[in-house]
């Protein structure tokens, strides 16, 4: 009936229907690589530790990225995340904000950097059968607790068991833990993120209705040097770009990228023959960023005098992740970094929703 309707499509050649003639795996193989796949080592003890503990444990939030408010910066926090977390299904599915799945059997999301599995609810409350993968145990184990499926897992070892499995693959957050500062320093940027776009073709159903990559990216305006990102944050002037970007790299470990470079990924591959997808939609979301992260500074300030646990988690955060709780306290607390991303009149980045259409088998 709207946009996800099943596509007249001319017969291709077997090899380029996805698996099985086009059939899908029922029910979705689990990942081959699941007892070797390993991924960045701070990543892991940044949601291990201070976000599992002291975020979500001891303040009691649900989640820290990006929830809906630009239309409505009163809304509670709960329903900011569970909208935006619908709308990038529904673009992921549909191409745009409501819609309904005509295509046959249930449509399938895989969610890479699934985070505790809010955006898992979301897209199975929608008929949505839903599949993540992250790199931390902890939140495979919440996932689970909620009847979701999550393993864990790189995307980079995605194996062949999963391509063409998917009508739509969604990125909330995750693709800025992707490249690291040294990865820049080293030219591999790049082919970094020629490679994610590889992967991402391969897993969505080359006939499917939807076929579309939706991410909410931070994206820088004003680029650092990745070198300086290397280094300590006191080394650099209180307050500097160089500060509050170290800050920020030695919490979450990773890099962003600039403002049209992922389109101009695009472009490359195209050149070499690849042409994997399109840009279909933009949007700067970084009004619900801003108030996303303004909203859960408060929360945890709160909690910091008024929740007991909050210390409690805290303390076992500091016990078992050291080094990560304490650059999490002074990033989060102190320098709110988090927070400078997006606040002033020139803020030095921009949070983008994209969605890539993918492109025709040839
Ligand atoms: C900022 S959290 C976002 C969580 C969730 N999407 C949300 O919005 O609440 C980043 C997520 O990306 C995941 N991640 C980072 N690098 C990854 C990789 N190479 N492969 C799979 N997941 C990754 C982390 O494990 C974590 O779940």
């Amino acid at each position: 009936m709207l946009d996800a309707t099943t596509t007249t499509q001319p017969e291709k050649p077997a090899a380029e229907r996805g698996p099985a003639d086009g059939a899908r795996a029922r029910p979705l193989p689990p990942p081959r690589a699941l007892a070797t796949s390993t991924g960045e080592p701070g990543v892991v003890d940044c949601y291990s530790g201070p976000f599992h503990r002291i975020v979500f444990k001891g303040a009691g939030l649900a989640g820290y990225n990006e929830g809906r408010y630009a239309d409505d910066p009163k809304r509670p926090h709960d329903e900011a995340h569970r909208l935006q977390n619908r709308k990038i299904v529904e673009l992921g599915l549909f191409g745009r904000e409501g819609g309904r799945w005509e295509g046959p059997g249930r449509p399938r999301v895989l969610d890479i950097g699934c985070g505790n599995g809010e955006l898992l609810a979301e897209a199975a409350a929608l008929g949505a059968e839903a599949v993540g993968i992250t790199l931390v145990p902890a939140q495979v184990d919440e996932c689970t607790r909620r009847g979701l499926t999550a393993y864990r897992l790189n995307y980079r070892d995605i194996g062949p068991e999963w391509d063409g499995q998917f009508d739509a693959v969604v990125l909330k957050g995750s693709l800025e833990h992707f490249v690291q500062p040294r990865d820049v320093v080293a030219g591999r940027d790049g082919a970094i993120h020629e490679q994610l776009f590889r992967i991402l073709a391969r897993v969505l159903d080359p006939r499917s209705a939807a076929g579309r990559v939706v991410n909410s990216t931070i994206h820088f305006l004003r680029r650092p040097d990745p070198a300086e990102l290397l280094r300590s944050p006191f080394r650099h002037p209180a307050g500097s770009d160089a500060y509050h970007f170290g800050w920020l790299h030695h919490m979450y470990n990773g890099w962003h990228p600039c403002r049209g470079e992922l389109a101009a990924v695009q472009e490359r591959l195209a050149a070499r023959g690849e042409p994997h997808f399109r840009l279909e939609r933009e949007e700067d979301i970084s009004e619900d960023y801003r108030l996303s992260a303004e909203f859960c500074l408060g929360v945890i300030q709160r909690a910091a005098l008024t929740r007991p646990r909050m210390w409690r988690e805290a303390l076992v955060s500091l016990a078992r992740y050291p080094r990560s709780t304490l650059v999490h306290a002074w990033g989060l607390y102190v320098s709110q970094s988090t927070n400078w991303y997006f606040r002033g009149p020139t803020p030095p980045t921009v949070g983008l929703l994209q969605s890539w259409k993918r492109a025709p088998a040839a």
